[in-house]
């Protein structure tokens, strides 16, 4: 396999090893992360609850949360943390672009879909090598985007469900029961993908185990910038992020 893992002995003993660490993320951008794992994990502990209050542990779990008024104030609490995250996120996106502080590296363009096309050519053995990514790979970019979409469907749902009087105004009477479902069912698929995608790739990926602390930190290793972000590596230090052992396609 050329999954590219280069060992610190072998950056050693090339000459590349070495305590340099690259900035990741900024503060902002950490405490933001944050914001996000406290709201969504008490969002998804106030909200699955009562979509399966039939279930014993769904019963347990209100209880414990002080019934279900408390556990409805809760939810309606860590919403409006959830929402104003992701409205602060947008506008502090752009105020950044402004400034020229950060670039478009997120948004996804033909060369993911041709990194797409590579890696599925590489894992079928028909490439010798992975293709090299920049600061964003394509699976980085789909997760990103899971959670734009994501997070407008349920902040129009839970809201349409928190005000039904007011949004009835505006929208057909059908939408709310139509919303309650939605809402519901996009909870769980977004509590599973949570758990087994992101939760693979940030604590259970064999790079990382046990975290990837680089959202906590704002630091990466020279060794993991190298490995995962090569294209990226290149533009920072200005020279090829080849070394004998580490050949990308
Ligand atoms: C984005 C902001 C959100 C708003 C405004 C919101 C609002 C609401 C409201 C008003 C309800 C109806 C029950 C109640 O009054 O508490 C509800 C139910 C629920 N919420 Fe949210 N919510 C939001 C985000 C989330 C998130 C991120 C999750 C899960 C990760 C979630 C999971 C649930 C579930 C599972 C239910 C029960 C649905 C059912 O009974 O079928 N909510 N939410």
């Amino acid at each position: 396999m050329n999954r590219v893992s280069l060992s610190e002995d072998v950056l050693i003993s090339l000459g590349l090893q070495d305590n340099v660490e690259f900035i990741r993320f900024s503060l902002v951008r950490r405490v933001e992360h944050f914001l996000l794992i406290i709201s969504f994990v008490a969002l998804a502990a106030t909200g699955l609850p009562q979509k399966f209050n039939a279930a014993d542990w769904a019963q347990w779990m209100l209880t414990a949360m002080g019934g279900i008024e408390t556990t409805r104030w809760l939810h309606h609490f860590f919403a409006i943390v959830f929402i104003m995250e992701g409205i602060f996120h947008v506008v502090y996106a752009f105020y950044g672009l402004l400034r020229r502080r950060v670039g478009l590296e997120m948004l996804p363009a033909w060369k993911d879909v041709r990194a797409f096309q590579h890696m599925a050519l590489y894992f079928i053995g028909k490439r010798q090598a992975m293709p090299k990514f920049g600061r964003y790979d394509y699976r980085q970019k789909f997760e990103y985007f899971a959670m734009v979409w994501g997070w407008l469907l349920m902040a129009a749902t839970g809201l349409i469900m928190w005000q039904p009087t007011w949004a009835t105004n505006y929208l057909p009477g059908i939408l709310i029961p139509v919303g309650k479902m939605l809402h519901g069912w996009e909870a769980v698929l977004a509590v599973l993908s949570i758990v087994i995608w992101h939760g693979y790739h940030v604590i259970f990926h064999p790079d990382v185990f046990p975290v990837d602390s680089s959202i906590f930190s704002g630091r990466i290793s020279r060794m993991r910038m190298i490995n995962e972000h090569p294209l990226e590596f290149e533009e920072a230090v200005g020279r090829p992020a080849i070394v004998e052992g580490l050949k990308r396609g």
